[in-house]
């Protein structure tokens, strides 16, 4: 195909996961966007508490001040000199970053995860890997994960009494998606084998990862890939339930379109599954989806990564497996310290596409999880766990005990968090809709709908910030009519992002809220950047923003920070970003994760070049012929100090 072909079906996949499904005619938030003008202080005034940075790994605290000072020569927490638009959008072949800092380049897709476990691909074009190498080398399309420090030494950082390593850890990585002509050099599989290798490089990997001499992937035992066809368990509500059970009887296998993810107090990982939609299809032209399967968007045709025509678990139209669909959508817990455990599918925490998850721990030792539905005028939840997360033993978890509830923004500034369950005496419709708690927490988003839960612009990522106060990624949505006073244009092509403050120490039914900054308020400045979408605040108050497609001024996707402790006011008074990255032609800037002195980043270059090698080769250099592919980049500042000063 030609390339204009190639981008023009690259095209199909981003549009497809835009498509909105939500015919629930609940009411749009760009309706409470304009209705929130008049009150929008009202966050601001609220902000009390202490928050938490860093989720230390098992036995750690979570939460705690940062033992690192970060004083910069300019007296500003975000001090670095920022990456000018010039500079960044001069070779869209190549990264570009801020004076201050340099990038390295880690775990490329197809680097073997083991020294001789697998042939390496480097991305010749000629070639692809073989499904049973890609089972064993790093995935494609690399987007949340999250740094577990072990093994200290020489004291390398002391934090709330615990020493953790800096320079030695285990790196998750979430590998959401790779196109067919990307990952097998051709838009459809010809044979199961072809199906094996795209399955395989979607999932996570774990591996280890040390610094010495610039960081490198070490030669680990905890080295693993979970992908497609990896046994995984469920737990939680929906468990045992005939919902996932099929006729075929097969074993629960696999996570896909792993999208964000986010780090637990007791030291593990929980990965969202998000588009898992477009990885089904049917073989028999008849197959029509249920109202259920047509609220997750389920197709005929899902993304075109046809799987469904050599492997008949993800044939939706095979009565054998009629539940598979019912299999992902979940987040999925991942213990990178055992790396002989099944990742565990934890069903009370609802079923959407899961974009990311940022757990916050309360003052009683409880957990919040905060998590978004990535859609058009899809919906922001909140679970919270019944008891500290200390108080769970052997075979429990907070993940498994507690309520979801899903977000509705009301006119004043102020938000109710609503229990999805069916006990909730306020909705009886939800006992009349659901036979059982399982069943609703299958089809949370029909849940959601009955509510009236609040339409929000696709939200993405949510990170925790200063004082407990939730920063909420909404990446824009084409599919708005109305403009208004705060966002001029429409359809909104630039996205937002929004604050929220819990009532009551995150624990709360009811919620404050205001608006961050509106993405279309920085045109016109150096900082300019849209469609906001990974997120990470770090403990003193920066906002590490990576964004997803469309940048202006000839830009690429790009890594921008902003100072929240800064006074400002989305209308009047923006808060200003500083670029700190940029990447290659047609990349994403996905994930983020740190070591705890807060002096390495991590983030992810996602399909540079959308696999084209006219377009960029990175990470190799330049030649015009190497397939582009997606990886970690090693962030640091020159001469030390933390990543954003
Ligand atoms: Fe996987 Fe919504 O980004
Ligand atoms: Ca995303
Ligand atoms: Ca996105």
């Amino acid at each position: 195909m030609t390339v204009k072909e190639e981008f023009d079906n690259a095209r199909i996949h981003d549009l497809q996961e835009d498509i909105p499904s939500n015919s629930s005619g609940n009411r749009p938030f760009r309706d409470v966007l304009q209705a929130n003008l008049q009150r929008r202080a009202v966050v601001q005034g609220g902000l009390t508490l202490a928050a938490s940075g860093f989720l230390a790994p098992s036995a750690l605290a979570a939460s705690g001040a940062a033992g690192s000072t970060s004083a910069t020569s300019s007296g500003e927490l975000v001090g670095f000199t920022p990456l000018s638009i010039e500079e960044a959008a001069a070779d869209p072949t190549m990264p570009s970053i801020s004076e201050d800092y340099e990038y390295s380049v880690l775990i490329p897709w197809g680097t073997p995860i083991r020294r001789g476990a697998a042939l390496p691909y480097r991305g010749d074009p000629d070639t692809r890997p073989s499904a049973d190498d890609a089972a064993n080398q790093i995935g494609i399309g690399h987007d949340g994960m999250w740094f577990f420090p072990i093994d200290a030494v020489n004291a390398d950082f002391v934090k709330d009494g615990y020493v953790l390593s800096n320079t030695r850890g285990l790196l998750c990585v979430n590998h959401e998606f790779g196109r067919n002509s990307h990952v097998m050099g051709k838009d459809a599989p010809e044979t199961l084998e072809d199906v094996r290798l795209s399955q395989h490089v979607h999932g996570v990997s774990v591996v280890e990862v040390v610094r010495r001499n610039g960081w490198r992937m070490a030669n680990s035992s905890y080295n693993r890939r979970i992908h497609v066809n990896t046994p995984v368990e469920f737990s939680g509500p929906v468990a045992g339930s005939a919902m996932l059970d099929n006729e075929a009887a097969n074993m629960p296998l696999g996570t896909v379109n792993n999208c964000g993810s986010g780090p637990t107090p007791w030291g593990t990982y929980v990965t969202c599954e998000e588009n898992f939609n477009g990885y089904f299809g049917a073989t028999s032209e008849a197959w029509e989806p249920t109202e259920e399967q047509d609220r997750y968007g389920f197709t005929n045709t899902g993304f075109g990564y046809a799987w469904e025509k050599f492997d008949d678990r993800f044939d939706l139209s095979n009565e054998m497996y009629a539940n598979e669909s019912n299999r992902f959508g979940w987040c999925v817990e991942i213990d990178p310290f055992d790396p002989t455990s099944a990742p565990v599918k934890r069903t009370a925490l609802g079923r959407v596409k899961h974009e990311a998850i940022a757990i916050a721990e309360s003052r009683s030792g409880r957990i919040a999880a905060y998590m978004g539905d990535d859609q058009r005028f899809d919906y922001c939840y909140k679970y919270t766990s019944n008891r500290p997360w200390r108080a769970y033993g052997e075979g429990e978890s907070p993940l498994d005990d507690g309520n979801l509830y899903v977000a509705r923004f009301n006119d004043d500034g102020t938000g109710d968090w609503i229990w999805l369950n069916i006990a909730n005496e306020e909705y009886p419709e939800l006992a009349a809709r659901f036979s059982s708690q399982a069943e609703l927490l299958v089809y949370t988003r029909i849940a959601a709908d009955i509510v009236g839960a609040t339409p929000m612009d696709r939200p993405e990522w949510t990170t925790i910030g200063l004082d407990g106060c939730v920063f909420w990624t909404l990446t824009n949505n084409s599919a708005r009519e109305e403009a208004n006073a705060a966002n001029p244009e429409a359809p909104n092509n630039d996205g937002h992002i929004i604050r929220t403050v819990d009532a009551d120490d995150h624990m709360g039914d009811t919620f404050t809220w205001d608006i961050y900054i509106l993405a279309s308020s920085s045109a016109g400045t150096e900082g300019t950047f849209t469609d906001p979408d990974a997120a990470w605040a770090d403990d003193e108050g920066r906002l590490f923003i990576g964004t997803d497609g469309g940048q202006p001024d000839g830009l690429e996707d790009q890594l921008v920070v902003f100072d929240t402790t800064q006074a400002s006011d989305f209308e009047t008074n923006p808060p200003v970003a500083k670029r700190l990255f940029c990447g290659v032609a047609s990349d994403e800037i996905t994930g983020y994760a740190t070591t705890p002195d807060y002096e390495t980043a991590f983030i992810n270059m996602q399909h540079p070049g959308n696999g084209d090698p006219t377009a960029t080769n990175f990470p190799a250099e330049t030649d015009g012929v190497t397939i582009p592919r997606d990886c970690t980049i090693v962030l640091t500042r020159k001469g030390g100090g933390r990543i954003g000063s």
